[in-house]
């Protein structure tokens, strides 16, 4: 997959650049592509508003149930972007563009999100620019904060973007050119994480409860089957059905297990991703001789997985770069980021364009 868009020419854009370093630039973001309605408002890059509202109320069923997160974002929405607009300052008369995400996501949440971005964008007149969920969790490396003063990644540099539903190494060369090298080939790292914590009988979602788990756990007590796929991909259901028969055979000589064993086997599985991410992504970085690395999306905030990333750093001289563990999570920031490179490539899109549920090549 690419993220290249180039509908200006080079003069033209030339042009724009120009005018853009002598204004500001406002870009509201709106995400809605799961379970958390959010909207931003940035202006240059730096974060002047950042509102999201969660929705417990999947909680109780161990996953997001769709049609309910549709509704949850249809009573969200409307009061998320007013409170993002109120609390950055500006009027909304300010707004330069709309940037919403277009995909991958849940289709029913997504056209939420898209449906209200293309309303106020023509009520207001200003375009509307379409991001990309995943290039968005990658852009946020790029998000600047109101004195603080965060290092930003050097192109090109190599990002493992590991989430519910996408693991991934990206190839980033620029902000609006990036190319997936690795991708899983079944289940995503988050994915496979929290399934292993249903068959615990942990909460919904499992990620950050192993993670609070594993800290307290030998991670060598149990060992899983570890995939053997070639180049960059990964492969994460070997892994899953290897926790699977594990605890069904334990299980079955002592019913306890599972509740005896809790930290134990928190730590070996998280061990056991953080082994499976690691290899590819040492591996690539050494393939390609890149030392700039970053790492991005909802299982980036763990944090078995960030001390291996700077065992690594340490190790192979990488230029490390963690994302706050607000960034992590689906947010608009992100979106709005991506929105403002798209802003100053002038690659607008047009209000007939649909949400997608699943990447493809070409988008
Ligand atoms: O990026 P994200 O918020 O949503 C998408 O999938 O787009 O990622 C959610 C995933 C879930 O699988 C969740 O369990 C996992 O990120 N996650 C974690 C941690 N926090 C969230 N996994 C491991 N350790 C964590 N601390």
């Amino acid at each position: 997959m690419r993220f290249v868009q180039e509908p200006f020419s080079d003069e033209n854009l030339a042009f724009f650049r120009e005018m853009d370093k002598t204004k500001k630039t406002v870009i509201l973001g709106i995400e809605s592509s799961c379970d958390d309605t959010s909207a931003a408002v940035i202006c240059n890059g730096l974060l002047l508003s950042n509102v999201t509202a969660t929705q417990y109320v999947h909680e109780k069923y161990g996953g997001v149930v769709p049609e309910m997160a549709s509704r949850a974002h249809e009573q969200n929405i409307i009061p998320v972007v007013h409170e993002a607009i109120a609390a950055s300052g500006i009027d909304k008369n300010a707004i330069d563009a709309i940037a919403f995400t277009r995909g991958p996501g849940l289709m029913g949440s997504l056209l939420v999100g898209t449906s209200f971005a293309k309303g106020l964008s023509l009520s207001l007149g200003v375009p509307l620019i379409d991001v990309n969920h995943l290039q968005g969790h990658i852009l946020a490396h790029f998000i600047d904060e109101p004195d603080t003063d965060t290092p930003h990644p050097k192109f090109p540099f190599l990002c493992l973007l590991v989430s519910g539903g996408n693991s991934q190494i990206v190839l980033v060369k620029a902000y609006n050119d990036m190319e997936i090298i690795g991708q899983t080939i079944d289940d995503a790292a988050g994915e496979a994480i929290d399934k292993c914590a249903k068959v615990m009988g942990l909460g919904y979602p499992g990620g950050p409860i192993i993670d609070k788990l594993a800290r307290q756990g030998n991670p060598e007590a149990f060992v899983f089957s570890k995939p053997n796929i070639a180049g960059y991909n990964y492969s994460f259901s070997g892994l899953k059905t290897s926790f699977l028969y594990t605890l069904r055979d334990l299980t079955k000589e002592n019913p306890c297990f599972i509740e005896e064993h809790k930290a134990d086997l928190a730590a070996s599985i998280e061990y056991s991703v953080v082994s499976i991410l690691m290899k590819k992504l040492k591996k690539a970085a050494k393939d390609l001789g890149i030392k700039e690395i970053a790492i991005a999306g909802g299982v980036s905030a763990n944090n078995g997985l960030r001390a291996a990333c700077r065992e690594a750093a340490a190790k192979y001289h990488w230029n490390l770069y963690i994302p706050k563990f607000s960034y992590t999570t689906d947010n608009a920031a992100m979106i709005a980021m991506a929105g403002y490179y798209k802003y100053l490539d002038r690659a607008f899109c047009d209000i007939s364009l649909p949400p997608y549920s699943k990447v493809t090549f070409d988008r």
